[in-house]
């Protein structure tokens, strides 16, 4: 019998996960299956446990469940304690071990992928929902010069500051500002964790926000965000959020299996079949 994994989430039916891991397998000669799972709002746990007891090994969850899964979990990484929500669970040893691999998918797509180091440069976040959560801890591990978090609603900014700083041994490279605040700054890595480029909206952005040669990362994929649109025209390089999606899927690939597969095939293709 092959080892069985699963995403959980809600909507999950476009999810590209099953995909991916099946290259992976495929690629790696490893003997398991990867479906996709709906759980309506209240049927999380109970989905989770299902597959668990009839021998699942392991599931990624997605939107909305992570911060959920974060709580079903009995055993937490210092990843999903920073991020205080987790993407990967893993069934081994009777226990539910929950990971994010999230940033830790950022951060080697920004590396690996785009050739950009974070070592020493100045980085702006923006947006303090999961999404950036999810990522400041990783981006903190490489040792930026300054990482700054910019919100909306500053509040939060300021709340999500608090919490790396009192986790992190480079919090104290850490500041929250408003989208206001940014007048006169410039940064070499500007990464859009906010959702408003799914809305096709995005944050009101002075014009000099990117230092030469800078890096202008979207989250979000498959689509041209105005964001993406706002970097291009003031000369940014930019980049999309599909190769996160590979590579934290990777990670997670990494945690449940022992090796490493390769990405970049992978990335490839999906933007192949996207055209993006
Ligand atoms: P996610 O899990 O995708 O991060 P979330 O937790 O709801 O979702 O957070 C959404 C983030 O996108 C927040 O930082 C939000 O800003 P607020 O905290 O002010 O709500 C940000 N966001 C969403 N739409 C936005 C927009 N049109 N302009 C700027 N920020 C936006």
């Amino acid at each position: 019998m092959p080892d069985r994994y699963a995403v959980i989430g809600n909507p999950i039916a476009h999810s590209k996960s099953p995909a991916i891991h099946a290259r992976f397998a495929q690629q790696t000669v490893q003997d398991m299956t990867y479906v996709a799972l709906a759980a309506d709002e209240d049927g999380f746990e109970g989905t989770v446990e299902r597959f668990r007891s009839e021998g699942g090994r392991g599931m990624n969850v997605t939107l909305p469940f992570k911060h959920r899964a974060f709580a079903l979990a009995n055993r937490r990484s210092a990843r999903a304690e920073q991020a205080l929500a987790a993407n990967t669970l893993d069934f081994r040893d009777g226990v539910i071990s929950a990971d994010n691999t999230d940033g830790c998918g950022l951060v080697r797509d920004l590396v690996a992928n785009h050739a950009c180091e974070l070592h020493g440069r100045r980085i702006l976040l923006m947006g303090a929902g999961g999404a950036a959560y999810g990522v400041c801890g990783p981006l903190l591990d490489e040792g930026p010069a300054e990482l700054m978090i910019a919100n909306r609603t500053p509040e939060k900014a300021v709340a999500m500051c608090r919490h790396f700083a009192k986790l992190h041994r480079y919090g104290s490279r850490l500041s929250a500002v408003s989208f206001d605040d940014l007048r006169d700054r410039a940064f070499g890595i500007v990464v859009n964790a906010t959702s408003a480029g799914l809305s096709g909206e995005m944050p009101s952005l002075p014009p000099e926000l990117f230092a030469p040669d800078a890096l202008a990362y979207e989250m979000v994929y498959g689509r041209s965000t105005p964001f993406l649109g706002f970097a291009r025209a003031r000369g940014a390089r930019t980049a999309d959020g599909l190769g996160m999606l590979v590579e934290q899927a990777a990670e997670s690939f990494f945690i449940w299996r022992g090796v490493r597969p390769e990405t970049a095939p992978v990335i490839a293709e999906l933007r192949a079949v996207a055209r993006v």
